[in-house]
């Protein structure tokens, strides 16, 4: 089963409308001749429009960093998947930062995913299990139970445009990453062999399941080099675009498809 790897630059609270401008002006063409990679920037919200715009007609696509599962109401600081919807391919949900100090439920990460595919869009859903949690030796049944709690009551032809994003919370903007091995090991037993419990192996096979946790040039081909693993969503290393462009070769040689 061929995968096409994804390569996602989380830019969370970072670039103003007219930085992430002038940014995916210099990194589209840097990232544009790799056909066999998906290649996706997330802006703030508010920059959004002036991205999508400045990459219209580029394979380089658009994220948002969250949405709302209600099309509209009263939500104060709110941006609903259909708001966004014009603007952008993907939207990320249920990453550790938002659960953290957002109250990110596993009950919102789920209605969020549904809002954003009745949009027409594809989720990015964020996973991944805290330091404690990963001491105690916790971590394959707590994202299995992410996992399972996200993709509820999602059919297997929208699934199809799912991608899971593990990423555990100790190697985010630590420096500090698992191994690929380890990476490997957890998203096969508790994303890949959930989705397989619950949709069978076609559906199983086919998702894009990405790292997620201090991913650079120097680390990459590491992580690219395992079975499970179909691309990164990437923090820091996605702000400047010498490494973004170095991600994307790397999944671009190593996935090589
Ligand atoms: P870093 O790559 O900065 O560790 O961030 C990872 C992340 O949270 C991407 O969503």
């Amino acid at each position: 089963m061929s995968r096409i790897p994804i390569i996602a630059g989380n830019w969370k609270m970072h670039k103003t409308p007219e930085q992430a401008v002038a940014f995916v002006q210099e990194l589209a063409p840097l990232i544009e001749p790799y056909g066999n990679v998906d290649r996706v920037v997330a802006p703030t919200f508010l920059a959004l429009g002036a991205v999508a715009a400045a990459l219209e007609g580029s394979v380089v696509k658009v994220a948002a960093q969250d949405a709302h599962w209600e099309a509209s109401g009263a939500y104060t600081s709110q941006v609903s998947a259909a708001m966004a919807q014009p603007f952008v391919d993907y939207v990320i949900i249920g990453h550790s930062e938002c659960r953290a100090y957002l109250n990110e439920s596993d009950d919102n990460v789920n209605k969020k995913a549904k809002a954003i595919l009745a949009c027409g869009l594809r989720p990015i859903i964020a996973v991944g299990e805290s330091l404690a949690q990963n001491e105690a030796g916790e971590t394959v049944e707590f994202v299995r139970s992410q996992v399972s709690a996200a993709l509820d009551g999602i059919s297997a032809d929208e699934l199809q445009r799912v991608v899971i994003a593990y990423e555990p919370i100790w190697a985010i903007g630590t420096g500090r990453s698992a191994s690929g091995e380890q990476a490997d090991g957890i998203i096969s037993a508790a994303v890949r062999d959930t989705v397989r419990a619950l949709y069978g192996d076609a559906s199983a096979d086919a998702l894009r399941i990405q790292y997620g946790g201090s991913v650079k040039p120097g680390n990459m081909q590491e992580f690219m080099s395992q079975p499970n693993i179909d691309g990164a969503l990437v923090g820091g290393a996605s702000l400047q675009s010498a490494d973004f462009a170095a991600l994307v070769e790397i999944a671009s040689r190593v996935k090589g498809l």
